[in-house]
């Protein structure tokens, strides 16, 4: 069909996503029209197609899309018509300290996402993709990919020398694991399954802990580092995980706290961010500028995502479940 697009219907749920079509107008000043080829999935989007914070009236889903621009609006000299780029997740934040609180700006979410075929959009709602990346890897930078580089290099800025823990081998952890390396890190990574960590060691994981065999894993952190503990966390687990990465952290450590993966809330003490003196950094993706940065890092180091497995844009729920079982090893995309 024409300017195929998916729909979530009102409440979401896998049984409330129907295929349908949204034609898109020509651009207007400030304006880019842009033939959408490529989506990765995250948490966010599994939250919104699932019906687990469903919309409140149909939705066009998916915050990260890849694609070629078709037309310019006027006054548009950022982009040409043929240029690859990828989408924000924070069309309006374009720099500097949070601006946003939620969703309600975000693509896919509070407005019209990317699972379709065409859109128009404000210029700021787009960057230039990596130069040579095909458009499915560079769906996979929006969300998962510059909220580790937002966490490590802006919040953070990460030294060569440095140490950073990984939660598991989700899409965030591994674009973490990934930029630590570049930054000349340390990397000491975890997964509930030894074939994974085996993986994880092959991307340049230094170290390697099953935290389903080792609960108090973050004793083990804490024996590798000479009992200094890690510069830097990223905590993707949430409650569940949270503890841990605080014995985890060295005095003064840095935590980005970024995942619900074991849900929203818990009873965790905070005895150790006191007297450890921890920064607990909330991270909710980052802005344009960040996007253009990790590219520009990304274009000087010939890096790649690490893709698990692409769908047909019409088999988005089948992709949805296949994230649910947690097999996957990167990130998860969506073809046109
Ligand atoms: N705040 C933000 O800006 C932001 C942005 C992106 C994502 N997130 C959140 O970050 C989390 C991860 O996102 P993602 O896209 O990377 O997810 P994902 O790709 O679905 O990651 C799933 C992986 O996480 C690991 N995992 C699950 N439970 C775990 C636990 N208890 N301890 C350690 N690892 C665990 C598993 O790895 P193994 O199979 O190896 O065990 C699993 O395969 C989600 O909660 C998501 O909502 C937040």
């Amino acid at each position: 069909m024409k300017n195929s697009a998916i729909i979530v219907n009102t409440g979401g749920g896998y049984n409330n996503v129907t295929l349908g079509h949204r034609e898109a107008v020509a651009p207007r000043a400030g304006e880019i029209k842009v033939r959408l080829h490529a989506n990765s999935l995250n948490y966010h989007d599994f939250a919104v197609v699932s019906g687990m914070w469903g919309p409140t009236e149909p939705r066009i889903p998916m915050a990260d899309g890849a694609g070629v621009v078709l037309e310019v609006g006027e006054g548009v000299t950022e982009f040409s018509v043929g240029d690859h780029v990828v989408s924000t997740f924070f069309p309006t934040w374009l720099a500097g300290e949070p601006l946003v609180e939620g969703f309600a700006t975000t693509p896919g979410d509070g407005v019209d996402g990317y699972a379709r075929e065409v859109v128009t959009a404000m210029a700021n709602a787009f960057t230039l993709a990596p130069k040579g990346w095909s458009h499915i890897e560079a769906s996979t930078l929006t969300t998962a990919a510059l909220t580790a580089w937002r966490a490590l290099m802006s919040d953070d800025a990460l030294k060569p020398g440095d140490t950073v823990l990984i939660q598991g081998t989700g899409g965030v952890s591994i674009f973490a694991l990934q930029f630590a390396k570049m930054a000349g890190a340390t990397v000491i990574a975890t997964s509930s399954k030894d074939e994974k960590l085996e993986r994880l060691k092959s991307f340049g994981a230094d170290h390697l802990i099953n935290y389903k065999k080792t609960p108090q894993w973050g004793n083990v952190v804490r024996e590798i580092t000479n009992h200094q503990g890690v510069d830097h966390v990223i905590e993707v687990g949430g409650p569940a995980t949270l503890e841990q990465s605080m014995t985890a952290a060295r005095i003064g450590g840095h935590i980005s706290v970024i995942g619900i993966l074991t849900g929203l809330g818990g009873e965790i003490s905070i005895v150790s961010a006191l007297i450890k003196q921890l920064r607990l950094q909330g991270v909710l993706v980052g802005n344009r500028t960040q996007q253009q940065e990790m590219i520009k890092a990304i274009n000087a180091n010939n890096m790649r995502p690490v893709i698990d497995k692409v769908f047909a844009l019409e088999n988005i729920v089948e992709a949805f479940r296949y994230q649910e079982t947690n097999q996957h090893f990167g990130k998860i995309c969506l073809e046109m």
